[in-house]
């Protein structure tokens, strides 16, 4: 059976794509079928995240049965298959989403549909094509309340949302507290990924950072995001992992 997850959040600039693209890898990693596909057709960037190039298959020549969605998806080294946006860009709508799934249901574990801001049309569609819906969040009150609102839609269109994913966390006093961003989001936190560079090195290198630095505490989080996906515990990592993480942080490479 297929997972088709959207990741959602309300607030752009939360770190969905960041987490879609790492949650991906780390599935991959742990030995699951993954696709991603770019629902976020206004501000495409999942194929940056992985340093993909322009594709010259449409889902225009889909439909017009020159090319099959197969051919329009790539495959990454770090396992991942990749659908970006450009293919779907004309067909910005729940439709179209829904028929570039079609034929990976059943050939994939995990679709992950990473979803544009907002509750408008396009995030809809997103949602509307998944069975369950990831959210993410920054622990602060505007992120979390415009969160919450990604969440009541994805209950309206009746979506089992799955948790949500704290992202960027500083342990700065200005942030929500884990038990209140429970209660004000009316979900269980299922992952809380700290602001770190090597999250955004590893965008730059085009790498994401469960690839590019394994054993950082960011990637550390978002692999323990997708054991609990998967209804997995998380490794414990005792002594030993931490001091691998720390290694691996304070390493100038
Ligand atoms: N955990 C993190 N640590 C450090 N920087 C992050 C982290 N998550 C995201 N970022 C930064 O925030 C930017 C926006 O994240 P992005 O995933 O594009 O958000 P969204 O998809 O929600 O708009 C990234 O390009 C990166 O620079
Ligand atoms: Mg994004």
């Amino acid at each position: 059976m297929t997972r088709v997850i959207s990741v959602v959040s309300g607030k752009g600039g939360v770190g969905k794509t960041t987490v879609s693209a790492n949650l991906s890898v780390a599935l991959s990693q742990q030995g699951e079928d993954v696709l991603i596909i770019d629902g976020n057709f206004s501000g495409a960037n999942v194929a940056q995240h992985f340093g993909i190039g322009f594709q010259d298959v449409s889902l225009n020549n889909v439909l017009n049965g020159e090319a099959y969605i197969t051919q329009a998806v790539s495959k990454h080294p770090a396992g991942v298959s990749v659908l970006p946006a450009s293919i779907l860009e004309f067909n910005a709508n729940a439709e179209s989403l829904k028929h570039s799934i079609v034929d990976f249901l059943g050939q994939k574990d995990y679709v992950l549909i990473d979803a544009a801001a907002g509750t408008d049309d396009e995030v809809q569609a997103a949602i509307e094509a998944s069975d369950e819906v990831l959210l993410v969040s920054h622990p602060e009150l505007p992120a979390l309340t415009n969160c919450l609102g990604a969440k009541k839609l994805a209950e309206q269109l009746d979506r089992e949302v799955l948790g949500l994913v704290v992202n960027g966390v500083r342990g700065e006093k200005s942030e929500v507290d884990r038990e209140d961003i429970e209660d004000l989001v009316e979900t269980d936190i299922i992952g809380a990924v700290p602001d770190h560079k090597h999250v955004r090195e590893g965008i730059a290198l085009r790498k994401p950072v469960v690839d590019y630095k394994p054993d950082s505490r960011a990637s550390h989080a978002i692999k323990d995001v997708a054991h609990r996906v998967r209804g997995v515990e998380p490794p414990k990592r005792g002594i030993k992992g931490k001091l691998r993480s720390r290694i691996e942080e304070l390493s100038p490479f």
